[in-house]
């Protein structure tokens, strides 16, 4: 019954503890014990950095991580900003491997987003002459490590795997592709092609519907499962859940903490709560809670619709809709 899960909750900033109150109000009602921990703006306001050392014992204790969202104009000007808390906590946990489902009218696609290194974790700093760098880094071993999670996952699936790369200009991109061939000898079910990320953005717009499961590079996952969301409803739907070889797990919307609609009630916890299904599913073992929460979750979107899906219910009034399907479905 979840008794004896530890799940920690960072609910963040801006609408991210907005969204983790609904996350919060289900692991109540199912029974799962847990705990909410200062990180972020909020732990740099509290603590002067944004991922205290208490957080991380407690992360690194915990079967699963829930996490709202990071960042703020007030703190954009800081070092360490909030974002590098975020950062830093996926490479501590080494959660390599970032799921980010797109799912809705006729698209069910996902992309595996490498999370611990190319882009975001290579050299960077500046030159003695001003140059300003940042430099793309894998390891052939790190590509490999992430190309299997993919195949894996493919497998379970459509059994179709993309890799997406700038092999016509990057020496990594060139690496990646040789590597993921590679691993695809010990997955002779799935099949594997490749693609340019520049098209395969313009491919995702046009035609969502033809892909199934997307392998890429940190910082092209980024972008891409920003534009996968753009095309399935919005950044108030997508889900992700960061894993790595053992526990835990970062459960996490890939929206940010939109200070634009932050304390007006406004955002959709639809991102979030999906992300705790997730947790349900590939964290904590109840893979029959996951299913009855996302589909309590797909009923809420008809039935209290908040603005951004063109409706004018408030984060509160959704989740309270989450709840009475819940518990019609748990009891
Ligand atoms: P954002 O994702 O916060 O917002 C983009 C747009 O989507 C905004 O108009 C926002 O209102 C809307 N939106 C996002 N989530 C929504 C929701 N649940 N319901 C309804 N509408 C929603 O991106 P941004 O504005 O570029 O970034 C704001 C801050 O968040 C920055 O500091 C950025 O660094 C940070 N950020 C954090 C994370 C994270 O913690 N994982 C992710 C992305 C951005
Ligand atoms: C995301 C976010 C983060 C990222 C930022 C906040 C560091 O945009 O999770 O998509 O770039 O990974
Ligand atoms: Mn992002």
């Amino acid at each position: 019954m979840g008794e004896g899960r530890r799940v920690v909750c960072l609910p963040g900033d801006g609408i991210g503890p907005e969204v983790m109150q609904q996350a919060t109000r289900v692991l109540i009602a199912l029974g799962i014990g847990f705990q909410e921990y200062p990180f972020g703006g909020a732990a740099i306001e509290a603590f002067g950095r944004p991922l205290p050392p208490d957080t991380l014992a407690a992360v690194r204790d915990a079967d699963a991580v829930l996490l709202g969202a990071v960042g703020g104009p007030q703190w954009d000007h800081l070092q360490p900003r909030p974002e590098q808390g975020l950062i830093r906590l996926r490479k501590e946990l080494d959660v390599y491997a970032n799921l980010r489902p797109a799912v809705g009218d006729g698209v069910d696609l996902l992309i595996v987003r490498e999370l611990v290194g190319g882009l975001y974790y290579g050299a960077r700093g500046v030159r003695e002459d001003g140059v300003v760098y940042d430099t793309c880094e894998y390891h052939p071993s790190q590509v490999e490590r992430l190309a299997r999670r993919a195949f894996e996952l493919a497998r379970t699936r459509r059994g179709r795997l993309l890799s997406v790369d700038k092999a016509n200009v990057l020496e990594t991109s060139r690496m990646w592709r040789r590597v993921v061939a590679q691993v695809a000898a010990d997955y002779p079910d799935v099949e594997l092609k490749h693609g340019l990320v520049d098209s395969v953005a313009m491919q995702i717009v046009m035609s969502p519907q033809d892909f199934d499961v997307l392998v890429m590079e940190n910082t092209f996952g980024d972008i891409l499962s920003d534009v996968a969301a753009g095309v399935t409803g919005g950044l108030g739907l997508a889900a992700s859940a960061s894993l790595g070889d053992r526990a835990p797990g970062i459960f996490e919307p890939v929206h940010g903490s939109a200070p634009d609609i932050a304390g007006t009630g406004a955002a959709n916890p639809t991102a979030m709560l999906r992300s705790l299904a997730l947790a349900l599913e590939h964290g904590l073992d109840e893979p029959e809670r996951a299913r009855s929460l996302t589909a309590a979750v797909e009923e809420a979107m008809r039935t209290a619709p908040t603005p951004d899906l063109g409706g004018s219910a408030t984060t509160g009034e959704f989740g309270d809709a989450v709840l009475a399907s819940l518990e019609v479905a748990v009891s």
